[in-house]
This record gives C-alpha cells, structure tokens and sequence, in this order.
C-alpha cells in the first residue's frame, strides 16, 4: 500500500518535556497519520487530513493511540533465552548465565533461531528499532541484521570485542576484533535501515590494546554507533580500578582511547562523578538508562533528569537478559519507580519521550524514527489503554491524555500493543 491514513489518538513531541514540560508533547483526540511510501507524509486532525486525501484508503483505530514506535538502545539479542536468571549480581551473572549462553552463537543455525525469536517479542512489544549487541561471533551479527532486514526494521547492531577476562572460546584478539567488527561494519552499515555499532563489551574485558583498536575503527567510521558499558555496579567499578590503575575514573579509560562522542551510547552510567558527567555533556557522549536491569541486578539508581538536566542524550533501554522485561511500557514503570527512589517523578510524557526520542537522539537516529513529524519513516505504535479490565476502570476515570496513558504505562504489557507499523507497513 503506497498512501495509507491511520486515524485514532496522536501524541507526538514539539520539543523536550523535560526542558519544557507535558506541553512539549501534542495530543489530538481524533487525529490522523498519512503514510506514504513508508514515511509520515502529513499528521493532522482526522476530519481534515481525510478531505485532503478522499481516495487514500484508511484504518481507523478508533481510541487506539497512534505514537512513534518504541526505540530500545541498549539490549543484547543473545540474552533473550536466560532473561530472569536467578541469584546473581553483575559479575557471577556474566559467568553464570550470560558467557554459557553467548557461547552457543557461533552455530549460525542457533543464532538465526534465536534472533527471530528476540525480534518477534521485540514487535510484539512495540519496539521498532533496537541497538543490539551480539557476541564475539561474526555468525551472530550476521543473524540478527539478517533477521532485522527481512522484516524492513530500523536495526542498530555490532559484534562484541572481548579479549581477556572471558572464558575460553568467548575471546577475540586485538587484531581479530578489528578486522571482524571492519568486515560486518564494511557489510552491513548503512545497508537499507541498517547501522553498525562498534561494540567493546565493556573496559574490564577488553586489553588497553583492544580498546585502541575499537577506537581506530570508531575514528575510520565516525557515523557509526559506538556501545559499551559504564559505572553500572560498585563491584565493576572496584575490578575497572585494579585493571587500568592510571585512570582517575571508569569514563578516561575511554576517553583515553577514542571511545567517547556523539553516537557512543553508554549502557547504565549508574555511579558518575562530577567530572564524568561534565565529560559526557562536553563531548556529547549518551547514556542509555537500563531501569528494569539496574534493579533486577541490583546495580544502582541512575539520576536520569540530573543528566538530561546537565545536557547528556539520554535515551531508554530494555537491557534483555540483565532487564527482566522485553516490554517498554513495563520499562518505563521501572524508570518511574527509580525516579520515585530518588524522590523525583518522572511524568508520563517524560517517560514516553525517553521511550521514543530520547533513544532515537541516543542513536543519531531521529531523522529516520522515534517521533511522529512528517518526513519520518512510519514506524508506530497503536495503543490499546484499555487492554485489562483494571487498565480500563483506571483509565475509564481519566480527566486528561496523561492519566489515561499512565495506568497503561504501570499496569500494561504486549496486551496493550493493539498494532505496529514498521516502514508504513502492519506487523502480523
Ligand atoms: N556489563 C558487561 N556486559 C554486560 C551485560 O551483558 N549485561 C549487563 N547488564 N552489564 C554488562
Ligand atoms: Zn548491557
């Protein structure tokens, strides 16, 4: 279908409400979306974008809520089988669970399997697009861009690089790691909707030679993504001081070697100091906020509207199979519930715009996805906010958009997900 027009509820941002309050956001009650050759080609009110278009076919959601389609920036693919893994913080998690079951993505076969498998609870979630980690294995990146391009999804992904302090037949080397990440990166960035992201696991499993090596390949291709993780947990950080003794803090050891900048996505960035969060803001380096992660590992509260206060791209992640949860909306109630830990509400279009344009900002992806604005790809959402019957009584007694949306926000799961477009096109 070239021409399609999608009626029902719009939301869409004007601006940041975190800068500029719930206004920021647009709501119509009986608004319109005109797709056209998989882009955003007019939004509107109903009534009025019909008569511009009469010929135009037309699905009416009704109620539904027609938003940008959820952008998850930090998840890793290959965790999807031991999500809600039992007993362990973050180190004994990795040995435990996560290294086993990465080291099974070198069978292409497996791979394949399980990157349909993350991709379908992703959709069904409402998440278009993702920045996924694989493993070390090329045959794991190959999987998932594969599996992303088939479906016409918006994809952000690389191959870890892991060097030391990983079990045998889980680690690269320097060189190897260079040029597997060159090959993929060379195959694949900007093929269609995709986009390579170089991907050092994080300092404590990369040698300082490592970290060089994906900073020279970050330098040869700056418009790619770069992904790692930050001061996520306390023991990580006391194992990143005996590892690298020279550095006064987790973020100079990246810093030190070409991995910081617009387009590095810091997964957690939990426990900063002040000169790390100047040195994120300077150099424009984002944090993807993992909620759902950071209390099932137990790792930390991370001070989210400090941040994005400060000026760091900030954008929200599932973090699947540290995340317990393949739902955004059920992210966004754990970002919420941090943010009340910390004494501070997040207001539900907060959490949406962390959810949508945040993650898109994040990944340098909003010219493409994460907003309804006309000359976007048509990658949405329509919300059911009367998917349970304890959904509909508290939404039934809503005086405005923001507390009809909100008890979907806490209480809903891929149930609410009522459709997903992805390029213009319905999913399922
Ligand atoms: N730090 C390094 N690797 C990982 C991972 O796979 N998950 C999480 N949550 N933290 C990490
Ligand atoms: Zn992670």
């Amino acid at each position: 279908m070239a021409a399609h027009l999608l009626l029902g509820q719009t939301l869409r941002f004007r601006s940041n409400p975190f800068h500029d309050g719930p206004d920021a956001a647009e709501h119509l009650s009986r608004g319109a979306v005109l797709i056209r050759d998989g882009r955003i080609a007019a939004l509107g009110d109903a009534e009025a974008l019909r008569a511009e278009a009469p010929d135009v076919p037309v699905t009416d959601h009704g109620a539904g809520l027609i938003l940008a389609g959820f952008v998850d920036c930090h998840v890793h693919y290959p965790q999807t089988g031991i999500i809600a893994s039992w007993g362990r913080r973050l180190i004994d998690w990795l040995n435990s669970y996560t290294f086993p079951e990465e080291m099974r993505f070198g069978d292409p076969d497996y791979a394949a399997r399980m990157a349909e498998l993350y991709l379908d609870f992703s959709l069904a979630n409402g998440i278009t697009t993702a920045a996924s980690y694989c493993t070390i294995h090329p045959e794991s990146v190959e999987a998932l861009f594969a599996a992303a391009e088939a479906r016409g999804m918006r994809m952000v992904a690389g191959k870890v690089m892991m060097d030391r302090n990983a079990p045998d037949g889980l680690r690269d080397d320097p060189q190897t790691g260079y040029d597997q990440s060159k090959a993929l990166l060379e195959r694949w960035h900007g093929r269609g909707r995709l986009s390579y992201a170089v991907t050092p696991r994080f300092a404590p499993t990369s040698t300082p030679d490592q970290l060089d090596a994906a900073g020279s390949l970050w330098a040869e291709h700056p418009d790619c993504a770069m992904q790692t993780h930050l001061s996520e947990q306390r023991e990580e950080i006391a194992w990143m001081r005996e590892l690298f003794p020279d550095h006064p803090d987790y973020l100079s050891v990246y810093e030190t070697h070409g991995l910081v900048g617009e387009g590095a996505v810091m997964g957690h960035a939990i426990h900063l100091t002040d000169r790390e969060r100047a040195s994120l803001v300077e150099t424009g380096t984002g944090v993807a906020h993992c909620p759902t992660s950071n209390t099932f590992i137990g790792s930390g509260l991370c001070d989210v509207r400090g941040l994005v206060g400060q000026g760091v791209p900030v954008g929200l992640a599932t973090d699947v199979g540290g995340g317990s949860s393949f739902s955004m909306l059920r992210t966004m109630a754990a970002a919420y519930e941090i943010g009340q830990l910390r004494g501070d509400a997040l207001h539900p279009a907060e959490l949406l715009w962390l959810a949508t344009e945040g993650s898109a900002q994040v990944l340098r992806q909003a010219r493409h996805v994460g907003n309804l604005e006309v000359g976007r790809e048509a990658d949405l959402l329509v919300l059911d906010l009367a998917s349970t019957p304890v959904i509909a009584e508290r939404a039934g007694r809503a005086g405005d958009i923001w507390e009809a949306l909100f008890p979907t926000i806490m209480l809903g799961d891929d149930r609410a997900v009522a459709q997903v477009y992805v390029n213009g096109a319905p999913v399922g």
